[in-house]
């Protein structure tokens, strides 16, 4: 078996659920092919945070390591994925400091990973970047995607409203993400009513991730940013994956529509958080 454990219920609207605990490539080798409508996910981002498990993504020492691990789980999503079916990906960047660090020490949080360990011993992360420099991994990795046979359909911008600002001063502080729409084929589902609505259609002004409250730090995305992917990409009876599912946001939030969803991690407390969640459902 490619998961270390599974398990299924069904909520009390009578979609189905399922998580497997395991590598989200490994586990997605043994799904069947052209099964889900709709897939949403945030995978670790480069050098952010360590989520404590052996085969996690995130902590590769070259750029092209992060991208081509990202990139061949999404192959592996391509192929579940229906003909017709839309992916949301979320993506983060990171910045370069040249010190064998991502960025520093982040003496706030102990979860994450900077400077934590030498690595990029040769400089410039294999792909001579000047220290200082944002990495733009966001783009890499779309950028190799379409390469692998996707549509980069639109870049969506986050703006994480009322984010916490970064401590620096000598350049303009972040405050958005993207959510990369990907399709597979020229025409797929996508309800544009809800956009119509709307002053501006692919900027999305939503809370920044919420504070974990539950023991668990999965950086999780916000509930409403995964509604709005399922409202445009995802059919009300449509079933919706999400390879990194972390504490189980976009399952929970497509269970609570009427949408049957999968989830996969690799972290044993993250799944055990989100089987608790989804049995109450
Ligand atoms: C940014 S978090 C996802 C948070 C999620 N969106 C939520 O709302 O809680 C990324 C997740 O990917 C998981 N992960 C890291 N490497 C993985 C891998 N190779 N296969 C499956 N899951 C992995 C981590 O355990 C973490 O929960």
């Amino acid at each position: 078996m490619p998961w270390l454990g599974k398990w299924s219920g069904i909520a009390e609207s009578g979609v189905l659920w399922s998580v497997f605990q395991g590598n989200a490539h490994s586990v997605l080798l043994d799904l069947p092919s052209k099964h889900f409508n709709c897939v949403i996910t945030s995978p670790p981002y480069y050098w952010l945070r360590d989520y404590g498990v052996e085969e996690q993504i995130g902590q590769e020492t070259t750029v092209e390591g992060y991208v081509d691990a990202i990139a061949s789980v999404m192959d592996e999503v391509k192929r579940v994925l229906k003909d017709d079916g839309v992916l949301f990906l979320n993506l983060g960047d990171t910045y370069y400091s040249g010190k064998g660090k991502s960025h520093g020490k982040d003496l706030k949080s102990s979860k994450r990973r900077f400077g934590l360990r030498e690595v990029d011993k040769s400089g410039g992360l294999g792909i001579g970047l000047k220290p200082k420099s944002i990495i733009g991994i966001p783009w890499r990795v779309a950028i190799e995607m379409t390469l692998r046979g996707w549509v980069l359909r639109s870049p969506i911008i986050w703006h994480r409203e009322h984010c916490l600002p970064e401590a620096v001063k000598d350049r303009p502080r972040r405050s958005y993400e993207y959510v990369f729409m990907f399709t597979q084929n020229r025409r797929y589902y996508f309800d544009r009513s809800i956009l119509e609505t709307e002053d501006v259609e692919d900027m999305w002004t939503i809370a920044a991730r919420p504070k974990p409250t539950n023991g668990i730090d999965t950086a999780p995305f916000p509930d409403e940013l995964v509604q709005r992917c399922l409202n445009i990409g995802c059919p009300a009876d449509g079933s919706v994956l999400d390879p990194f599912a972390g504490s189980g946001t976009t399952l929970r939030v497509a269970l609570q529509s009427g949408r049957s969803a999968t989830g996969i991690d690799l972290n044993p407390d993250f799944c055990s958080y989100m089987v608790n969640t989804l049995c109450v459902l």
